[in-house]
């Protein structure tokens, strides 16, 4: 793979910072003034580029803002993502954030070019768990249903009967009228769930290596410096932190959140550089930021990102039977959304 594109450098000239003036007025609180330079020239290049190539550009809420808010056309939590590219009438789909995410994508749009920019942009949780993994847990269960959490990869979606995100896992777990379920692969979230619902729920050993580092005492302490001070906890937390935690909820749950309740000052028990983006949003809120970065949705970056758009590299592709049985499970998440919306 060439990285000639990744090092290359290009000039902050007076167009670019005429064409970037309005991006850079929205990000000046969280990107400082002596950096923008060096993003500018990308994100000029990347939102010219998109056009030319009928390209869209899907943004996890954990990317960094010059990406969240300079390039991205839509963005969100997995479950957002997922709808998202199923709807897009986009040719290129270019997903910013981690591999299971873009793999999502090309399940739901099989016949669109899905791209991600660095192919080592993995995640613990889909790591924990393989597709002979879930066949051994379905000979030792017999019968009973497999959800599977949306970040694992294609193959075990696969062998999975239903997907679940974060935002959705305790309805899906209610949906299939069954009084045991496979939970794979977040033991936390799965906790998270258990807690939730009379279903019993069987539990995998995954862990999120970011949300797995919050400690109970961490959220006592931001407690005691920030009185009056709303915590927000993402379900990937050991069950000890989310005990501590105001509100339990997925990426946009806590976006929502925030949005909704306009708390004077809160923090958000999840990944670095959401607070930065919803910040963003919301200048008049005291945000405190503990930083526990994801070092690989860290590994998007905007070169990478125009070197992708420009190569269409890397390209997903999944094993065609695969991806048959894996967009069933996904699609069948998709359902049971839609079941309430109506
Ligand atoms: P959300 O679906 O809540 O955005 O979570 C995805 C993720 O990877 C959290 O670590
Ligand atoms: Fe995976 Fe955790 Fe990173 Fe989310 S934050 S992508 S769950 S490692």
């Amino acid at each position: 793979m060439s990285i000639e594109p990744l090092t290359e450098e290009l000039d902050y000239t007076a167009d670019v910072a005429r064409a970037t003036e309005a991006i850079y007025a929205r990000v000046k609180d969280v990107i400082p003034e002596i950096e923008w330079p060096v993003h500018a020239p990308y994100v000029a290049a990347i939102n010219e580029l998109k056009a030319n190539l009928n390209a869209i550009i899907l943004a996890h809420n954990y990317q960094t803002p010059e990406i969240f808010h300079g390039v991205a056309d839509l963005s969100g939590d997995s479950l957002a993502l997922a709808k998202q590219a199923a709807e897009t009438e986009a040719d290129v789909i270019v997903l910013c954030g981690v591999h299971f995410m873009a793999e999502t994508a090309k399940l739901l749009s099989p016949e669109k070019t899905v791209l991600i920019p660095d192919l080592e942009a993995g995640c613990s949780l889909a790591e924990s768990i393989t597709g002979e993994d879930v066949r051994l847990l379905r000979e030792r269960y017999p019968g009973v249903p497999v959800v599977t959490y949306v970040n694992t990869s294609a193959e075990v979606k696969a062998e999975s009967d239903i997907c679940c995100t974060s935002a959705n896992a305790t309805e899906v777990v209610e949906s299939l009228g069954s009084d045991r379920v496979i939970f794979l692969p977040d033991e936390y979230l799965g906790l998270h769930v258990a807690s939730q619902t009379d279903v019993e729920v069987i539990l995998w050993q995954g862990h999120c290596e970011v949300h797995e580092r919050f400690t109970a005492d961490e959220l006592r302490t931001f407690r005691g410096q920030h009185p009056g001070i709303q915590i927000l906890a993402h379900p990937e937390c050991p069950p000890e932190v989310l005990a501590e935690a105001d509100y339990v909820g997925s990426t946009s749950g806590m976006i929502n959140y925030v949005g909704s309740e306009r708390p004077d000052r809160v923090v958000l028990i999840t990944e670095c550089s959401m607070s930065d983006n919803v910040a963003v949003e919301y200048p008049e809120l005291d945000f405190v930021k503990p930083c526990n970065l994801c070092p690989h949705m860290k590994q998007i970056t905007l070169p990478k990102v125009l070197w992708s758009m420009r190569t269409l590299q890397h390209e997903v592709r999944i094993d065609p039977e695969v991806a048959a049985r894996g967009r069933r499970a996904v699609a069948r998440m998709l359902e049971v959304g839609r079941g309430k919306q109506q």
